[in-house]
């Protein structure tokens, strides 16, 4: 119940209100705000902490103004304001303060000494809990930041062109809201691209526009489960995906990848049978394993007789350095129950936030009336500069001119660790996308040397951060070259192998 303000606080109707917080002179500068804010912000605060008792009464608005030596229109305007916002009320004899509510008194913490303790009620959910911080997201230009793409090459004059014509183009109704699922050309062009680059089958219809894969998944989440459904991660595994499952309350349970991704047996079926599965097949992240092609169908079919839906993460595989590109688990069969998750954050630029769930073809009838009241679209423009850039052939050139970039810096990176790195390691991934991983032996404290090289401006990734049930042998480092200049290299690493060795416990 709200506490009612004692009635040794509240004045007789009819007196007026105590003089105190009217008398002194308003202040007349204009950072101090206009009279009328000054007179405004006196009052409420004076009603607020009980200055002006509440039932009593404001003086009239001539002889206030008289006393600060303001206009009476700003008296009246004041009371009017106040009035408006219930604070007090006119009647037949002038302004009465209302009657209000306390405001209920902020809980105290336990007090040093260890008297008076507050039981203070937990104010963020529970489940916060369960989501842990990652690395310092701070000094986002260190180098070999994981994740990042080349953001100086990023061929800002044509980005500009598609921008403009989407400003001209769709003119002032694309300031309104568009089509919650997102705008159709861009949900046509990314359809289109995905069959021809990605082997993804899918209709426009199917292709629903988020921010970024992380709001992708969480739509996943949202969409597919109940709280205390069981959801599987890779372990070492994407950090975005514990959390949104998480935050939807799931069972989160850890499973293990090798180097052919994802290992779930058959009694993790039995134990632990999961509603939703997430993977990143075609390039696992962080360890750049590839999903092979026995265990993808495995996956499939023991998804299918279990009612699991697999959530398929293509975060960077259009970024393949080496053989044929590796095809999406989604158009591997017919109706797989695939989730295909994608964003342009690699491909274009993170700031965009632009990413997308196809959907498989028989779930749309059943989630797009839900999804179009849980979403609102926006970012219309964009999405439609997008939608000009996919089918006017420049993000096709712009992916082949980024591919060559980060296949001369993945092979510059290498010979940098192969002549530099002067503790004992290997080399994981790096065939793919914008990151490999060095494993270090368990005696390297990974998240120490990640820890010290930030003070260098220099930004690996711990591996052993990456894992729920870390084994020893999650330990190393996760090096992004997609935004660091490949002469940056060997300094570099000549620094972390320096710092390496600092950290190897006795
Ligand atoms: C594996 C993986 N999935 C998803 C994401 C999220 O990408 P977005 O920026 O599109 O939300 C990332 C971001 O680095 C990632 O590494």
């Amino acid at each position: 119940m709200v506490p009612r303000i004692p009635r040794s606080h509240t004045a007789p109707a009819a007196h007026t209100a105590a003089a105190a917080p009217l008398e002194s002179p308003l202040v007349k500068d204009r950072d101090a705000g206009s009279m009328q804010r000054q007179l405004y912000d006196r009052l409420k605060r004076a009603i607020l902490d009980g200055g002006l008792a509440p039932g009593s009464r404001l003086p009239g608005s001539r002889a206030l103004a008289e006393s600060l030596a303001i206009s009476r229109n700003t008296v009246t305007a004041t009371y009017e304001h106040l009035a408006a916002e219930g604070y007090v009320q006119p009647d037949r004899q002038g302004t009465r303060v209302t009657e209000l509510s306390a405001p209920t008194p902020a809980p105290t913490p336990r007090s040093r000494t260890g008297t008076a303790p507050v039981a203070a009620a937990p104010v963020t959910a529970k489940r916060l809990a369960s989501i842990r911080p990652s690395a310092s997201r701070a000094d986002a230009d260190a180098a070999l930041r994981p994740g990042v793409p080349a953001l100086s090459h990023f061929p800002f004059a044509a980005w500009r062109g598609a921008l403009d014509r989407a400003i001209r183009g769709a003119g002032a109704a694309a300031l309104g809201y568009g089509d919650p699922l997102g705008e159709p050309p861009l949900r046509a062009a990314i359809a289109r691209h995905l069959s021809v680059a990605r082997g993804v089958r899918c209709e426009p219809r199917q292709v629903v526009i988020a921010e970024g894969a992380q709001e992708a998944i969480t739509l996943c989440v949202r969409l597919l489960s109940n709280p205390g459904d069981t959801g599987w991660v890779e372990d070492p595994g994407y950090r975005g995906v514990k959390a949104a499952m998480h935050a939807g309350d799931l069972r989160v349970v850890p499973l293990r990848v090798d180097a052919e991704g994802l290992c779930a047996s058959a009694q993790d079926w039995r134990r632990h049978p999961p509603r939703l599965v997430y993977t990143t097949p075609s390039h696992q992240y962080p360890t750049g394993a590839v999903l092979g092609i026995a265990r993808r169908l495995e996956l499939i079919a023991r998804a299918r007789e279990h009612g699991a839906w697999i959530i398929e993460d293509d975060y960077d595989s259009e970024f393949r350095h080496t053989g044929e590109p590796i095809g999406a688990m989604q158009g591997l069969v017919d109706d797989a129950p695939v989730l295909y998750v994608g964003t342009f954050s690699k491909t274009m630029f993170p700031s965009l936030r632009l990413g997308f769930v196809v959907l498989p073809a028989h779930l749309v009838a059943s989630v797009q009336s839900p999804l179009e009241e849980m979403l609102r679209g926006g970012h219309r423009y964009e999405q439609l500069a997008m939608a000009d850039f996919i089918e006017s052939g420049q993000f096709s050139r712009h992916l082949g001119r980024m591919r060559r970039l980060y296949r001369d810096r993945q092979l510059a990176l290498r010979l940098a660790l192969h002549k530099h790195l002067k503790v004992p390691h290997e080399i994981e991934g790096g065939y793919c996308g914008l990151h490999l991983t060095v494993r270090l032996p368990e005696r390297f404290d990974d998240r120490k040397i990640a820890a010290e090289a930030l003070r260098h401006r220099i930004a690996p990734s711990a591996l052993s951060g990456f894992a729920m049930q870390p084994l020893p042998t999650d330990n190393g480092l996760v090096l992004g070259y997609g935004n660091t200049s490949a002469e940056l290299f060997e300094p570099l690493v000549k620094r972390l192998s320096q710092l390496a060795r600092a950290c190897e416990r006795s």
